[in-house]
């Protein structure tokens, strides 16, 4: 089995999943967090060196304020736990998104595992919290001009090599695989430059339980396709070697 070397979930259907069986949203994200951790020791058994996961969106803020707490009160939890799950995987985390607008002890605790986890090299775990593709590209474009405007760059050097060093993901490579677990397929505005050439792998099982038979019958769909495309950057350079 080819094992993707990126992949990309949206972990979705955590409320759904609790309702289905009489408990609050609140009980569906404990369980999907407490899932989260076992999906990283399976990615690291299978050999996958990137991770990159959907845990909160820009447009997250809009759900009850009730749910929104919560939500807080899990990330305190899970990134406390986080420096241990790290070690354990031998895993570097680096959180994606504008944490600007979390809580400045969430702030802290993010700044904090990112430097204790940073030469970890066994897997590249990003984390999306308050992310948003549109608001990473705008918040890039932004920086960018700002470069342009002291002389940094000049507006006809800029190409998509340079545009992708001002995303949060610069200099990590495109998600071959992307997941959404628990029925909707949509992008609900995650990675929108990064997936311009991924295979997309929908599933109706929420994400609470999505463990390692799920992932796996994820990657065997994935070792069906023809990723003619898949290696896209190498074939524009053999197509136009003179440019
Ligand atoms: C995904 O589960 C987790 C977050 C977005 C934080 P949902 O909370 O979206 O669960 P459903 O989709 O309502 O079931
Ligand atoms: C996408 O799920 C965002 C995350 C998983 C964090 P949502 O449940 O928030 O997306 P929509 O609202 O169904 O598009
Ligand atoms: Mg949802």
């Amino acid at each position: 089995m080819n094992v993707p070397n990126h992949i990309a979930i949206i972990l979705d259907g955590n409320g759904r999943w609790a309702r289905a069986k009489g408990m609050p949203r609140s009980y569906g994200h404990v369980r999907g967090c407490a899932n989260l951790e076992s999906i990283c020791y399976v990615i690291r058994d299978l050999g996958v060196k990137y991770l990159t996961v959907y845990a909160f969106s820009t447009e997250n803020w809009k759900r009850s304020r009730d749910e929104i707490e919560g939500l807080m009160t899990l990330f305190r939890t899970y990134l406390k736990r986080c420096m241990k799950i790290c070690e354990k995987n031998q895993m570097r985390l680096k959180v994606i998104g504008d944490i600007r607008a979390f809580p400045e002890d969430i702030q802290k605790s993010v700044a904090r595992v990112e430097e204790y986890s940073k030469d970890f090299t066994r897997i590249y775990f990003q984390l999306a919290l308050n992310y948003g593709g549109r608001d990473e590209i705008t918040r890039g474009v932004r920086r960018l001009a700002q470069d342009v405007a002291d002389g940094k760059h000049r507006p006809e050097d800029i190409d998509e090599a340079v545009v992708e060093g001002y995303l949060d993901t610069a200099g990590i490579p495109d998600p071959d695989l992307l997941i959404r677990t628990s029925g909707e397929q949509r992008l609900s505005n995650f990675l929108l430059w990064q997936l311009a050439y991924s295979e997309f792998y929908f599933t109706d099982v929420p994400w609470p339980e999505f463990d390692k038979a799920e992932l796996t019958r994820a990657i065997e769909k994935y070792n069906e396709r023809d990723r003619r495309y898949g290696a896209v950057k190498e074939e524009q350079e053999c197509l136009r070697p003179g440019l």
